[in-house]
């Protein structure tokens, strides 16, 4: 439907397939999503991009991925355009990114550091996120106060700045 309202080019699509999040888990979810990925080539190859999470991350945590990994996606999707998130560091995005090729997303280190680009161009330690506040509703914190490293506004390199 979406597709046909706006064009492949237009819409993407994300897959968690390795989250538990809402009870939703898989004890295997490779079988399935290798048939929707080439479904999804075969139907859809101009689609925008396609986004996953990486199996590092479980119900917001960090974990051992034990050998679980989102290669057979890259595989068939090979040469598009392929957004990967879950429990990045800096250092992990330039590796992986200069490894595997993917686009790096970030997602709660986003929500506490609003200028995370120029920090992370410009190697800034980040603020660490407060999970607590991320669905605080109004302006008093969470997404709706957020500390901004008034350095990383500079060009200049810098390691570290206390956020403001
Ligand atoms: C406040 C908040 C809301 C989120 N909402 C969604 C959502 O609606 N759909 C989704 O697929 N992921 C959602 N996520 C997950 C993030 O998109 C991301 O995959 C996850 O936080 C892992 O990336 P990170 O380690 O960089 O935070 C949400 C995360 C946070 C912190």
């Amino acid at each position: 439907m979406l597709v046909k309202a706006i064009g492949t080019s237009k819409v993407s699509i994300r897959l968690s397939l390795w989250d538990n999040f809402n009870e939703m888990q898989h004890d295997d979810p490779v079988p399935q999503y290798t048939y929707l990925v080439n479904r999804i080539s075969e139907l859809y190859p101009g689609l925008a991009y396609i986004h996953v999470t990486e199996p590092r991350i479980v119900n917001f945590e960090v974990q051992d991925p034990k050998g679980k990994s989102n290669d057979f996606i890259r595989e068939i999707w090979s040469l598009r355009s392929l957004i990967s998130a879950g429990g990045y560091t800096r250092d992990l995005a330039i590796e992986w990114a200069d490894t595997k090729g993917d686009i790096i997303a970030f997602g709660r280190t986003f929500i506490s550091n609003p200028d995370l680009p120029r920090r992370l161009e410009q190697n800034i330690a980040l603020t660490p996120y407060d999970r607590s506040t991320f669905y605080d509703v109004g302006w008093r914190q969470g997404i709706y106060r957020l500390p901004i490293c008034m350095i990383s506004l500079l060009t200049v390199d810098v390691e570290f700045c206390t956020p403001v």
